[in-house]
């Protein structure tokens, strides 16, 4: 070989050689670029709050009637409640003031029914009763009874509505989406935690696009994203019960009744046969709670 014909084949090696470099660099910044834009959206994804727990500060609190066995309580505006009570011959649908807590309308049902939840959709409401798949509408002005539907769900337990579906719960660990007309069920979700099912989902409130539960038999209110039926957080509240016993108040049962009030972003906690109703604000937990703590605390 002689130089003039070594010399263009090293300037195209030369050249290839480059090249080659540079495509690997871009390379392996498409690649670092792909990953991270990938890690970014699984975390998005994955972004589990099943471990959001949440504390609380009374911001009010208001005269309940010790005699209303809560199953069912939806905030109706004007510093008003609808609240349903259960209990065999002791069960109603009644019309609460905020401030005084005092009865203003009751509906009493028959004897053979124990009320449960209740949720407010348009002009009526709707109520379960509990051990039968038998519900009742009601009109809101009056509190008389307009109609019967059948469910589809194990048993009624509890009720709520974003306005357009009415989600329900029935002592198991499943939520509810069913049709407001045909009672029929739309969708459901098994509510999980570090996959132990969430059993005795009770009294339903629909809060900025969350589903927010008691858990019967704790002082938990557990938050499910009603889309996937993801959990969004625990709110623990076992200082309202605590705090009722240790003032004499020793007849009093669960808590139990999240209600709503979407104007003025008011959140209103009661439980059964608790003499007072209290308008709570959240704050995140100070203390860390581990997943067994919650299993502990929440899942009865
Ligand atoms: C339920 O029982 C309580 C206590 O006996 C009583 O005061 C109240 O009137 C009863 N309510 C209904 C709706 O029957």
């Amino acid at each position: 070989m002689t130089a003039r014909n070594q010399a263009p084949t090293s300037m195209a090696t030369f050249k290839h050689f480059y090249l080659r470099k540079l495509f690997i660099l871009v390379s392996i910044i498409l690649l670092v670029f792909v990953i991270l834009v990938l890690g970014v959206s699984s975390n998005a994804r994955n972004d589990d709050h099943s471990l959001q727990v949440y504390g609380f500060e009374i911001v009010n609190e208001f005269p309940h009637d010790p005699g209303a066995f809560t199953q069912g309580l939806v905030y109706a505006g004007k510093d008003t409640f609808f609240e349903s009570t259960g209990l065999y011959e002791n069960s109603s649908v009644r019309r609460v003031a905020v401030k005084t807590g005092k009865v203003e309308l009751l509906h009493k049902m028959a004897d053979s029914y124990f009320g449960e939840g209740l949720t407010l959709l348009g002009e009526r409401l709707f109520q379960v009763t509990w051990l039968t798949k038998i519900g009742f509408t009601y009109d809101r002005k009056n509190l008389q009874k307009l109609g019967q539907f059948t469910h589809e769900m194990e048993d009624g337990w509890g009720l709520a509505t974003d306005g357009k579906i009415i989600y329900g719960s029935d002592g198991t660990s499943t939520l509810y989406e069913m049709d407001p007309q045909s009672l029929k069920v739309r969708r459901k979700h098994v509510i999980k935690f570090n996959g132990l099912k969430v059993r005795y989902l009770n009294e339903l409130e629909y809060i900025e696009g969350e589903i927010w539960a008691n858990v019967w038999k704790t002082d938990c209110i557990v938050r499910i994203s009603p889309d996937n039926g993801k959990i969004l957080g625990w709110i623990l509240l076992p200082t309202l019960r605590e705090g009722l016993l240790a003032a004499g108040y020793t007849g009093i049962d669960v808590l139990n009744g999240i209600a709503w009030d979407a104007h003025k972003n008011r959140i209103f906690v009661t439980g059964k046969w608790w003499p007072k109703l209290y308008e709570i604000k959240l704050h995140p937990a100070k203390k860390h709670y581990s997943g067994g703590d919650i299993e502990q605390l929440c899942l009865a």
